[in-house]
């Protein structure tokens, strides 16, 4: 059973699709529609999920009877000693995969260091197009005609780490930043998914990817 530790800066609405099919399995053509044929469980488990502040949504580890923690950068002398706290959190529920799902800061290097390749990002852009905390908005802000969603392997740059998977989002003329972003997330969804589903049975080896 691969072990997750999740952590999260907002809604976490791509974490609730994960921890959703984890729970129920899913279907082979991910799961879109009643004729896609028998869920498939993935052998996966979220052990615990973390935060960098209470705002975010930590209510589903409630729902999902899943433990919580946040490790607040303001109670830190500085980023790398709350990056040893955050390590040493995460490091506390042994997990085999660590994932960046909306969670909007940098992990210090030595955060990377211990976890990749390991440790894995979602990103709301086809990268390299449009890195950052404001993937959305740029393409809108660029004319872009479509943007996309990225899995990753979290490296020490900005959104500059290997791609395990990633697929092209159209941008509609009337979009908004609001109605973009959740047509990227339902594809972000599927990617996080079938990212684990992979890392769980061994179709995806990041070590591979990384080498
Ligand atoms: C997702 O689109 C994720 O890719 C993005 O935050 C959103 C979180 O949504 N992450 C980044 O932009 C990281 N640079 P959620 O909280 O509803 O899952």
């Amino acid at each position: 059973m691969l072990k997750l530790v999740v952590l999260i800066s907002g809604t976490g609405s791509n974490l609730r699709a994960l921890l959703e099919a984890l729970r129920d399995g899913v279907h082979p053509s991910a799961g879109s529609g009643a004729s896609a044929g028998p869920a498939r469980r993935i052998d996966a488990e979220v052990v615990a999920i973390g935060a960098d502040s209470e705002a975010a949504n930590l209510a589903l580890g409630d729902e999902f009877g899943i433990p919580t923690f946040v490790v607040r950068p303001r109670d830190y002398a500085d980023r790398a000693a709350w990056g040893d706290a955050l390590l040493e959190r995460i490091e506390s529920y042994g997990p085999d995969l660590t994932v960046l799902s909306g969670f909007m800061r940098l992990v210090p290097p030595r955060v990377v260091a211990a976890l990749s390749p390991r440790l894995l990002n979602t990103h709301p852009a086809h990268l390299p197009e449009f890195p950052g905390a404001h993937a959305v908005r740029d393409a809108l802000a660029a004319g872009a005609r479509e943007t996309g969603a990225t899995m990753m392997i979290v490296d020490n740059g900005v959104d500059t780490g290997p791609i395990i998977e990633q697929v092209r989002v159209p941008i509609h003329p009337d979009d908004s930043e609001q109605t973009l972003h959740e047509r990227i997330k339902v594809v972000e969804r599927r990617l996080l998914v079938d990212t684990v589903a992979g890392i769980a049975d061994g179709t995806i080896n990041l070590e591979e990817i990384t080498a």
